[in-house]
């Protein structure tokens, strides 16, 4: 199988499935133009994390690691209109980007998002006692991917879902002397998933237009 294949299924399956509108063509311009990395979601994947969140009949969902917003987009739009979300983002230039992303796309008013490095803006979220989050999305930088797992656990209740996004490091997850921050710190969030007494997980890899990848699921129980 090669990565052309790939991606014709990929856009056979988005072309029928998760079409894009104006407000999602934009945002991936916007931040194209802006330079931002080409590393959001892929659509069907987007459109994997808004069904999630809607069978999860999420009100509150918390982000880490927004880049251009698109997939905050797709996540906001689960929300009921008094839904609330909150996406952390490092780059204030990112952070900009994304901002004009979610008003175009209408969400302005339920997503907010805050600038500075994720810990910091989690020490001061917690700080504030906000209402458990239904569903943790987590996709910054990997190293911090275990501290990212317990403050998910910290602000979540009994039922909250944590996706935990590029799990598979083109293989290396299994490379438990890896010297790598991404792939360490991946490994340390999967174990602390698996040995975790409120936490129940899987991990699934994935093919498509973002080549070989991966993603975590886990559920907080009682
Ligand atoms: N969720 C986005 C992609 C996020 S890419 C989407 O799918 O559309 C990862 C983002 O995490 C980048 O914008 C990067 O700037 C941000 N990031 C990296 N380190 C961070 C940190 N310590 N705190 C907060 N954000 C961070
Ligand atoms: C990278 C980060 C991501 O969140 C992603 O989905 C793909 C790639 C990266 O840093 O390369
Ligand atoms: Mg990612």
């Amino acid at each position: 199988m090669t990565q052309q294949q790939w991606n014709s299924v990929d856009d056979y399956f988005t072309g029928l499935l998760t079409p894009h509108d104006d407000a999602l063509t934009a945002a991936l311009r916007d931040s194209d133009e802006a330079g931002l990395p080409h590393i959001n979601v892929a659509p069907n994947q987007g459109k994997l994390l808004q069904l999630l969140a809607q069978i999860q009949g999420a009100r509150r969902i918390l982000e880490i690691g927004t880049l251009g917003g698109y997939s905050t987009i797709w996540l906001g739009r689960a929300l009921p209109e008094d839904g609330h979300l909150v996406t952390l983002e490092y780059s204030p230039e990112h952070a900009s980007v994304a901002r004009g992303n979610l008003a175009r796309a209408g969400l302005d008013k339920l997503a907010e998002v805050r600038v500075g490095p994720a810990l910091d803006s989690l020490t001061a979220l917690a700080a504030e006692h906000p209402e458990p989050f239904d569903l943790v999305f987590i996709d910054a930088d990997k190293a911090n991917n275990p501290h990212y797992v317990e403050w998910a656990l910290e602000l979540t209740r009994p039922g909250s879902l944590i996706v935990l996004d590029n799990v598979v490091r083109g293989g290396a997850v299994t490379d438990g002397t890896s010297t790598d921050a991404s792939v360490r710190g991946t490994r340390a969030a999967l174990e602390l998933m698996a040995n975790h007494p409120k936490l129940s997980a899987t991990a699934l890899q994935t093919v498509g237009t973002k080549g070989y990848d991966g993603f975590a699921l886990a559920r907080v129980s009682d």
